[in-house]
C-alpha cells in the first residue's frame, strides 16, 4: 500500500518545520538548555503541534528519543483512568540513555473534563521530577488556569497560503504528480491554514490516477471551488436572483455540501467581493445571523437564499 503523505512528509527535525518560527527557535532553546517547562500547544488542527513534539524529542534525546517520549490520546475512549493508567507505568521508569526527564505529550488535552484536568494537574505535579508534559489543544480556553500557569504557553497559527503552496509544491515534485494550472491554487484555499488538509486532499486526488486539476481538487475535497462560490455571489449582487439560486443548487448537488459548509465558505469570500465596507459589514452580520438560524435546524435552501435575496438588495445600493 501507499504510504502516507502526511507521515512520509512530515518534518523530522524542528528546521523543517515550515512557517512555526517563533515556536521552532523558542524550543530549540530547550534542546540546547537539555532542559524544559511543561509545555501547552495551543492552535487549530493540522499545524505542527504533534510535529513539533517529535521534532522536539528527537533532537532533545537523539536515537533514543522512543525511550523518553510517550505519545497519548486525553479522549481515548476507554477513558481517562486508562491514560493516567498508561501516564503512570511510564512515569515510573527512570528516562533512558542518561536523560534528565521524559516527556509525554498528550493530544487533545482541551477534551477533557475540569475534573479530569484537576486530576490531570495532580499527576504532572506528582511526576514533575522526571518528566515533562506537553499539552496539546485547539483552545487554550478550555484548559484549567492552575494547569495553564504550569505551562509555556506556544500558539500555533494558521500557516499561510505561501508556505502551505511550497510545501505542496515540494510533495508534487517528489511524487511526479501531474498538476494542472490553478489545482494548487484551490488546495491551498481549501486547506485554509491546516496542513494536513493540504496533502491529505493533494493525496486523495492523486489516488485518482487522472492529472491533479481544479475541478479533481474539488470533487475530492467536498468543498467547491472559490470561482463557484464567489459566481453565486457576485451574480447575486448584480440582481440576477434566479440565476444565483440554480448556481447554489449546482453547488449543493454536485458536491454534496451541507448549508453549514456553504454559509462558511460564503463568509471567507465576502470581503473579496467589490462592494463598500458598510455592505461588507451588513453582510457579515447577516451571514452570521443566517449560519445560526442553520444551525439550528432551520431549513438551508431557504436559509441561503434569504441570504442572496439579502445580497440583491445590497446590490442595489452599490
Ligand atoms: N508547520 C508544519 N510544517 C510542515 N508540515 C506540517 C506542519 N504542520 C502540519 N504539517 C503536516 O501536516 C501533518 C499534520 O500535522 P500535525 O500532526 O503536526 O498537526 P497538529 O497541529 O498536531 O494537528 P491536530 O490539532 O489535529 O493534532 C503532518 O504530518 C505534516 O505532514
Ligand atoms: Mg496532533
Amino acid at each position: 500500500m501507499n504510504e502516507i503523505w502526511t507521515e512520509k512528509y512530515r518534518p523530522k527535525t524542528l528546521d523543517e518545520v515550515v512557517g512555526q518560527k517563533s515556536i521552532t527557535d523558542r524550543l530549540k532553546g530547550y534542546v540546547e538548555a537539555k532542559n524544559m517547562s511543561h509545555l501547552m500547544f495551543a492552535g487549530s488542527p493540522g499545524t505542527g503541534k504533534t510535529t513539533c513534539a517529535l521534532a522536539l524529542a528527537r533532537s532533545m534525546y537523539g536515537d533514543s528519543w522512543r525511550g523518553n517520549f510517550i505519545e497519548l490520546n486525553a479522549s481515548d475512549d476507554r477513558g481517562i483512568d486508562v491514560v493516567r493508567g498508561k501516564i503512570k507505568d511510564f512515569a515510573r521508569t527512570a528516562p533512558v540513555d542518561g536523560a534528565e526527564f521524559k516527556i509525554i505529550f498528550l493530544d487533545e488535552s482541551d477534551a477533557l473534563t475540569n475534573d479530569a484536568q484537576g486530576a490531570l494537574r495532580r499527576t504532572m505535579e506528582k511526576y514533575s521530577k522526571t518528566c515533562r508534559f506537553i499539552l496539546s489543544c485547539n483552545y487554550s480556553s478550555k484548559i484549567i488556569d492552575p494547569i495553564q500557569s504550569r505551562c509555556a504557553v506556544f500558539r500555533f497559527r494558521p500557516l499561510s497560503n505561501e508556505d502551505i503552496r511550497e510545501y505542496l509544491e515540494r510533495i508534487c515534485k517528489e511524487e511526479n504528480l501531474e498538476v494542472e494550472e490553478g489545482a494548487l491554487d484551490a488546495l491551498v484555499y481549501i486547506a485554509r491554514g491546516d496542513m494536513r488538509r493540504a496533502v491529505n486532499t493533494l493525496q486523495t486526488a492523486d489516488s485518482l490516477g487522472v492529472p491533479i486539476s481544479v475541478d479533481v481538487i474539488s470533487k475530492v475535497s467536498g468543498s467547491a471551488n472559490e470561482e463557484e462560490i464567489m459566481g453565486i455571489l457576485t451574480s447575486a449582487l448584480a440582481g440576477r436572483f434566479t440565476e444565483a439560486s440554480s448556481k447554489l443548487d449546482k453547488v449543493m448537488i454536485d458536491y454534496g455540501l451541507s448549508g453549514q459548509d456553504i454559509i462558511r465558505q460564503m463568509h471567507s469570500q465576502i470581503f473579496k467581493l467589490s462592494v463598500d465596507t458598510e455592505s461588507k459589514v451588513k453582510l457579515i452580520d447577516k451571514t452570521g445571523e443566517i449560519e445560526f438560524r442553520i444551525i439550528e435546524g432551520s431549513n438551508e435552501k431557504i436559509q441561503l437564499e434569504a441570504l442572496l435575496a439579502y445580497m440583491v438588495l445590497i446590490g442595489e445600493k452599490n
